[in-house]
């Protein structure tokens, strides 16, 4: 019964590990560095998680103290005590993090949210998996990559003006054009977005993972149009690639690059700032700061690729961040939920709604990712409502 015990809390300290490795691939992720090293670093640590089970269970199981043979915790050598320590703390995280998930709500400021279920693969009825990088991940079983939630949103806001009540913004995110997913798929999508009649679209980042698929726009989101205009980011996907081409292209059908400059659109008489973000791959938050200048702006919209830029958009003032990066965690694991996402901040952003000060963000699950599988977290195309709260 002992050795039972003592093999689950081997088990325990595991995970914890393996959830420790796990936070350095997140932050290392949300960083600057090339696809290339990131690569590297992440087979390394993937060996780490392997090897360290095997490595607990001979040495503290099996050998000094044995605990699975008899041997007590007490007699565990003093260099083994601080590591162990430090997997019990990994572990505590992940139970930490699991429990948030279980009880994210949206805020307040959401006051309503309803969303359709479009199963793209039977709809179309054709094989949707092409030959891109990592195809073979996309026929496992359970992987919803091909079902796509389009969500509607609705938000409450104090600052938005009153003439724009109901103003729809489709927030589309990480299309991850590989060749994995055949272009039908997403031509498909964008098609059945266009068809929720936003006012405004916005991008908002990881457009190209093979610039062969460069030349899928003309017939993806080139035809999308809105009456106030399609405005994009890249991400650092895009930033991996040949990024000034691929800003050039869809620059060519229309799309509006919101790095180049921050826009001012009227609208209704009033006056929407807009500005974009790529930072840390493209950019600095400097270029978006805002100034005196603002003080005359009705709204301020942010579109960030991370939403690690949040915290710092509330401080600067803007009313509204749109954020993609991180796709919801792409693999949920219940009921832990997320376990990997390229953030500063781990987990606790991966996909939904936020309020901090008087700043909302929404962040995307985005439709794809490099790797392309998806459970427990289907893609998402959103449009979000803005309705002018009580300005009270
Ligand atoms: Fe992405």
């Amino acid at each position: 019964m002992e050795a039972i015990a003592n093999g689950l809390i081997l088990l325990m300290l595991s995970i914890g590990h393996a959830e420790l490795w796990t936070s350095v691939i997140n932050r290392t992720h949300a960083l600057k560095i090339h696809e290339v090293y990131l690569k590297r670093l992440r087979h390394v640590l993937e060996l780490l998680m392997v090897l360290f089970p095997l490595v607990l269970l001979f040495a503290v199981g099996l050998s000094d103290p044995g605990v699975l043979v008899g041997g007590e915790w007490s007699q565990l050598p003093l260099w083994w005590q601080p590591i162990l320590l430090l997997c019990t703390l990994g572990f505590l995280g992940l139970i930490y993090s699991g429990v948030r998930h279980q009880f994210y709500r949206p805020p307040r400021q959401q006051t309503a949210q309803e969303s359709e279920l479009i199963h793209l693969r039977e709809r179309l009825k054709q094989d949707l998996i092409g030959e891109g990088p990592y195809h073979y991940l996309a026929g496992l079983p359970f992987n919803e990559i091909f079902s796509v939630e389009f969500t509607r949103k609705t938000f409450q806001l104090s600052r938005l003006p009153e003439k724009w009540e109901g103003l729809t913004i489709l927030h589309l995110s990480d299309l991850h054009f590989s060749g994995t997913l055949k272009r039908e798929y997403f031509i498909e999508l964008c098609r059945i977005a266009q068809e929720m009649k936003p006012d405004l679209i916005i991008f908002a980042g990881d457009l190209i993972d093979r610039m062969e698929c460069l030349d899928w726009l003309q017939e993806t989101l080139g035809p999308m149009q809105a009456p106030l205009g399609r405005f994009f980011i890249l991400g650092n996907h895009d930033w991996n690639q040949e990024s000034l081409q691929i800003r050039q292209t869809l620059s060519e059908t229309g799309w509006i690059d919101l790095t180049a400059e921050p826009v001012r659109l009227q609208h209704e008489g009033q006056t929407l700032f807009m500005a974009g973000t790529e930072a840390p791959w493209m950019g600095k938050l400097q270029d978006v700061k805002l100034s005196e200048d603002n003080a005359a702006d009705d709204f301020l919209l942010l579109v960030s690729h991370t939403p690690d830029n949040f915290h710092w958009a509330e401080r600067e003032g803007y009313d509204l961040v749109l954020s993609g990066h991180t796709h919801g965690g792409q693999v949920r694991v219940p009921p832990f939920g997320p376990i990997f996402a390229p953030s500063l901040h781990g987990t606790r952003y991966t996909s939904g709604t936020f309020f901090r000060g008087s700043t909302l963000l929404h962040v995307s699950r985005g439709v794809s990712g490099i790797h392309p599988l998806r459970w427990f977290c289907r893609p998402e195309i959103s449009l979000l409502t803005l309705h002018s709260a009580d300005k009270k």
